[in-house]
Formats: structure tokens, sequence, C-alpha cells
């Protein structure tokens, strides 16, 4: 499974690219609007930092306007993918543009028929949100566990970007129940470098390292 951060602050993502760890980059209306900048901005600036697939969402509600919208938005880099939010209008979207060879995400998935419909569609990722759906007491990793099964029983090439990731311990769960990339915000990361017992194994180390100095 890669990894892909979730996120628009540049600091966060230049960090992480420096740590080897990330090969996309995921963002949205929220993330964007929490930096205060023009979303093609960012997206332009991600483009230079990070080597592979950038997710940069749509505004449009209707399907004739996420197509215009998706083609600006891909055509700033031919890294980006256009991120489109699962509804009718959505799709239709994302078939025009997948024939037209540009890459969508659609966002917002919470079923697996969702997923499948995705696919169907021409969607190149298709991003179940895990979180989301414990915050409502389903089963996130289950979710993501089904649509991996279903690609893979009808060989379909559509990759699963599990989002809304909250912990390390979904990372993990992700990665067993088949998604092909985890997208993971910039504090989930770091946490994830983190054990009480690896703290205390380089502190030891450190200790004796002293010790055989003298
Ligand atoms: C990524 O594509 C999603 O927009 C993101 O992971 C949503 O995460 P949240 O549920 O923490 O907002």
């Amino acid at each position: 499974m890669k990894l892909f951060i979730d996120t628009a602050n540049m600091q966060e993502i230049e960090t992480a690219n420096k740590w080897g760890v990330i090969c996309g980059v995921t963002t949205n209306p929220t993330l964007i609007a929490r930096e205060g900048r023009d979303v093609k901005e960012v997206i332009k600036e991600i483009a230079s930092i990070v080597d592979g697939p950038i997710s940069g969402e749509v505004n449009s509600l209707d399907a004739e306007g996420m197509i215009t919208e998706g083609r600006a938005i891909a055509s700033i880099h031919p890294q980006i993918v256009v991120k489109i939010p699962m509804c009718q209008a959505g799709l239709e979207a994302v078939s025009v543009l997948s024939k037209e060879g540009i890459k969508t995400n659609v966002t917002l998935i919470f079923t697996p028929a969702q997923a499948l419909l995705a696919a169907r569609a021409g969607a190149s990722f298709v991003s179940p949100f895990v979180g989301r759906l414990e915050d409502i007491d389903s089963n996130g990793i289950q979710l993501v566990e089904q649509v991996a099964v279903i690609f893979q029983s009808f060989q379909i090439k559509t990759e699963i970007i599990a989002a809304s990731i909250r912990s390390p311990q979904h990372i993990g769960e992700c990665a067993l129940a088949g998604a092909d990339i985890a997208t993971v915000p910039f504090k989930v990361l770091e946490k994830s470098f983190e054990h009480p017992l690896t703290s205390a194994g380089i502190e030891q180390f450190k200790k004796d390292f002293e010790g055989m100095k003298k």
C-alpha cells in the first residue's frame, strides 16, 4: 500500500516529502480553505514538490460545471487528478473526463455500490472514508475490504485510496484490508513513527554507546 499525504499545507508536504514516505497528495475544499489560498496556486506549488498524483477537488455541483472545472484543474500539471464528489452529476463528469484521458478520484464513498459505480464510470481512484464511517458507528475498514474484494473479483483497475484516516492503526488496517493507497493527515503520519518501545530502545542504545566510549 502506498502513502499519500492529506493536506494543502506546504510545510507539511515539504516535510513529509523529505521523509521519503509519501508519493502523492490529496486536498479537499476544507483543507484548501484552511490555507486561505487559491486552489490552482496551491496545486501548482504541490506539483513542484511531490512527484506523484495530486488530487484537486471541483466546486461545482452540476455535471457541466464539474467537466469545465475538471479540464481546467487537469491542465495545471500532468500529475493532477480531478477529485469529484460521488453523485449522479459527478459520475457523468467522470465518464466524460476519463474518456478525455483525465484522471479522476471519486470522493465521499461510503458503500461498496458507490465504489463500483464510480469505477464503472471510469474513475482512476475511489476514496472510501474510514474515519467518518466510524464517527457514525459503522465499520470503515470493512468498507475498504469489501471494495478491495469486489475490484479484485472483477479485475477492476481503479485504485482504492483509503481516506479520512485518523490513526496509525488505521494505516495498518487499511493495508491489510487491501487498499492501494492510504491518504494520511500530517499529524497521523508523524505519530506513525512512534512507539514507546522504539523510544526506550533508542535511549538504551544511546546509553550503552556512551558507556562503550568510556
Ligand atoms: C481525502 O481525500 C479526504 O478529503 C479526507 O481524507 C477527509 O478526511 P476527514 O474525514 O478527516 O475530513
